[in-house]
């Protein structure tokens, strides 16, 4: 079931469950747990942050308003069903053992409560979504190989992967090479934020030392024509979140934004919204912004979906269905 006939179906790979909580949720968390959040948020209600470190500290912050397994369930069920009524069929979100930790949650009870948010949504609107387990990069090596651990240790049907976030320019990728060898030998799909605040050579990094198949951003690799050549040899996919971009400063408007050009390039990319409200964002407006920008067609975004079916941390089932969502809306378009 599509909630929107006439939109070529959307999927997303790459945002943070945390980063998708509204503003207005939030709100309605800190009430619950009589809390003043006015320090979080502007005179016009948005979140309030003004670049990558007070931006990831307002993320935790909103963060620590969802404290029991309800409150977890309440935002994965709300951000799915917010992405099925933009036409969103797929979505995949980084859960993240430490924000459990945090919350005082055990991560079975966290990752338990998200996964109901997502069944309930999927029941409501169809939508399939799926896990992916995160580690911290700025909180060291140790953590991020215990979120590993933990990963592979609390099995869930719907975490199918395993990723690294944070700030990409701390530690050497080689000393994350563990935590990704622990989860690769579960069998988990791997993917690393990298080519975000980090050049060439941290996206590098996480080819050679991770073993991922996919990059969370990755932008950056424009600045290198090999690299450019190795991400298309290697069919590396990109989770390309434009709007996260410019809104942390990496690219000055979305006219500048390099998604194009990697794609030209023949780099599979595909459009995400990483931590939506926090970018006023949404995944539709990625979409949309695109087409406006770029000039891209409706084919060219069906190519996004396309790329973000195969490049899914999910079965192959579930994936030839998904496919055959995006092959009926692209037949029932109107012939060129
Ligand atoms: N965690 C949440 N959003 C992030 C981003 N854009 N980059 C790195 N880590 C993040
Ligand atoms: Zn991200």
């Amino acid at each position: 079931m599509i909630e929107n006939p006439g939109l070529i179906p959307r999927a997303e790979l790459h945002c943070h469950i945390e980063g998708a909580a509204t503003p207005d949720l939030v709100r309605v968390q800190a009430e619950k747990y009589n809390e003043d959040v006015s320090r979080l948020f502007d005179d016009n209600g948005d979140y309030n942050w003004h670049d990558f470190s007070t931006f990831l500290s307002q993320y935790d912050v909103a963060a620590g308003l969802f404290r029991s397994a309800e409150d977890y369930a309440l935002l994965s069920e709300t951000y799915f069903r917010m992405l099925a009524a933009e036409g969103a069929i797929y979505g995949e979100v980084f859960v993240s053992p430490d924000h459990a930790k945090l919350a005082g949650l055990s991560y079975a009870t966290y990752l338990d409560a998200l996964g109901e948010g997502i069944m309930r949504a999927r029941q409501a609107n169809g939508i399939e979504g799926r896990m992916i387990a995160t580690g911290v990069r700025h909180f060291g090596e140790k953590s991020v190989e215990m979120a590993a651990q933990e990963a592979v240790n609390t099995p869930h049907p719907l975490m199918t992967g395993f990723g690294i976030a944070g700030d990409e320019r701390q530690g050497h990728p080689a000393n994350f090479a563990k935590a990704f060898q622990i989860a690769k030998e579960a069998g988990l799909g791997l993917t690393a934020h990298a080519g975000e605040f980090g050049g060439p050579e941290s996206v590098r990094g996480a080819l050679d030392f991770f073993g991922v198949s996919r990059i969370g951003h990755g932008v950056r690799a424009i600045e290198d024509a090999d690299l450019v050549r190795r991400l298309v040899d290697e069919e590396i996919t990109l989770e390309v979140c434009p709007h996260s971009n410019v809104s942390l400063g990496v690219y000055e408007n979305l006219r500048f934004h390099p998604i194009n050009r990697l794609r030209q390039a023949g780099v599979k990319v595909t459009l995400s919204s990483d931590d939506p409200p926090f970018f006023h964002t949404t995944l539709g407006k990625e979409y949309v912004q695109m087409t406006e920008v770029f000039g891209w067609d409706q084919l060219v975004l069906a190519e996004m979906t396309a790329n973000s079916i195969a490049a899914a941390f999910c079965d192959d089932t579930t994936k030839a269905k998904l496919q055959e969502q995006l092959d009926t809306a692209l037949a029932a378009l109107p012939q060129q």
